[in-house]
């Protein structure tokens, strides 16, 4: 069997709250193929956004280890983790994480300026990604100029930036309409399978999460495969 991107082994997280330690995931097993599309489903606070933290090396677990392509995150120190992120992994939150200040363009531009891409490069990848998810006469907006919908596509674009493995993506459209929702949706199983990246999704939506390759259901601190 093939390495996975993404994988995380009895995984555990506590949070200690007013001295008492609250379990939020027990004991999580995981493994995310290459090019693999999956859903992550469960009920408000099962600890969904908690476990795409920790997948994603923003939060570190209290028990059990997370890798990518084969490499623990619990070995690297911070300037490793950062780069590891930058290359490996993309992330796309509910409410969009644009950074106000800067345009459409400036905000996908600005992983790939971390990345140390050549200014060249970096224009191309950034033009040809803002066209690839409809946004590209908007490229001179900021944030505030664009709508709900505009803007998860330019935060999709900024994902894709660095040409990851793996993408998450937390909730992308629990705050859009439905007639907006059913197009990211579209646009996000595209773009898996052209870009060949793979896609963690946690979603509310049920038919975004049929339509993905398979569907884990967060419950009880555990997840255990829907389809
Ligand atoms: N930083 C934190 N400190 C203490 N408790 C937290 C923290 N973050 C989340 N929680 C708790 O962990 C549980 C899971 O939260 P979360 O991962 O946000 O769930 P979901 O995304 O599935 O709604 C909730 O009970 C929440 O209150
Ligand atoms: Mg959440």
């Amino acid at each position: 069997m093939s390495e996975p991107i993404l994988e995380c082994r009895d995984l555990a997280k506590h949070y200690v709250e007013g001295g008492r330690d609250v379990p939020v995931l027990k004991q999580v097993n995981l493994r995310v193929e290459a090019g693999e599309r999956l859903a992550i489903v469960g009920a408000s606070g099962s600890g969904k956004s908690t476990l795409l933290n920790v997948l994603g090396g923003l939060d570190t677990p209290t028990q059990g280890e997370v890798l990518i392509k084969g490499q623990r995150f619990s070995q690297l120190n911070d300037n490793q983790r950062g780069r590891v992120r930058n290359r490996s992994l993309g992330f796309v939150y509910q409410f969009h994480h644009l950074l106000p200040e800067f345009s459409a363009f400036e905000n996908v531009a600005m992983p790939l300026r971390i990345g140390g891409w050549p200014e060249a490069k970096r224009t191309a990848r950034v033009k040809l990604l803002l066209e690839r998810v409809g946004v590209d006469h908007r490229s001179d907006h900021k944030p505030s100029a664009l709508s709900g919908g505009e803007r998860q596509r330019v935060a999709i674009a900024r994902a894709l930036a660095t040409q990851p493995d793996c993408v998450l993506l937390d909730e992308p459209t629990g705050n859009l309409d439905k007639h907006n929702a059913a197009n990211i949706h579209a646009l996000i199983n595209e773009l898996a399978t052209e870009f060949h990246t793979s896609f963690v999704v946690v979603t509310h939506d049920e038919h975004m999460a049929r339509a993905l390759d398979r569907v884990c259901v967060l419950e009880d601190g555990m997840l255990s495969t829907l389809s």
